[in-house]
């Protein structure tokens, strides 16, 4: 049995230490923002925060998010929409959709920590997270706008 603490609420989980947390957020918990892309740590659609920072919960065992804040998508909006997804739905960023909360949650992480990042920070930051229907640059466009 695993303690979580998912979007601010106690949770606890009957799996063995290992799974991966992607899937005890999405089969476990219910939770289907967060998306499996390539389950390999190379796409990102997995993104989520733990204790703020994004990482790819495709990667993360659930023992090792025991004990810290697990975000989701499902949690960055909960009380009103997050600033950057305002922003996505102004500059109309998704196409498929399937990678975009992965997108946002990793951009979250960039503004929380850096709420007026240039351009290029921005391209550094989102390097790693990809999208087949190549939405980057409204991606780049939403997270400039939220960071204004
Ligand atoms: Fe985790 Fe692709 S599903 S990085």
């Amino acid at each position: 049995m695993v303690m979580l603490s998912v979007n601010g609420q106690a949770r606890q989980v009957e799996v063995a230490d290992d799974t991966p947390l992607l899937w005890v957020i999405r089969e476990q918990l219910g939770m289907t923002g967060t998306k499996f892309g390539c389950g390999a740590g190379l796409c990102g659609a997995c993104t989520i925060h733990l204790d703020g920072e994004a990482v790819r919960s495709c990667q993360t065992s659930v023992v090792d998010a025991a004990g810290k804040q697990v975000t989701t998508i499902e949690g960055l909006g909960a009380k009103e929409p997050h600033v950057l997804q305002t922003a996505w739905i102004a500059e109309q960023v998704p196409q498929c959709g399937y990678c975009q909360s992965g997108q946002i949650m990793q951009a979250a992480a960039l503004l929380a920590r850096n709420d007026n990042p240039t351009r290029e920070e921005v391209v550094a930051h989102m390097d790693g997270n990809l999208c087949r229907c190549m939405t980057y640059a409204r991606i780049q466009r939403a997270i400039m706008r939220a960071a204004g």
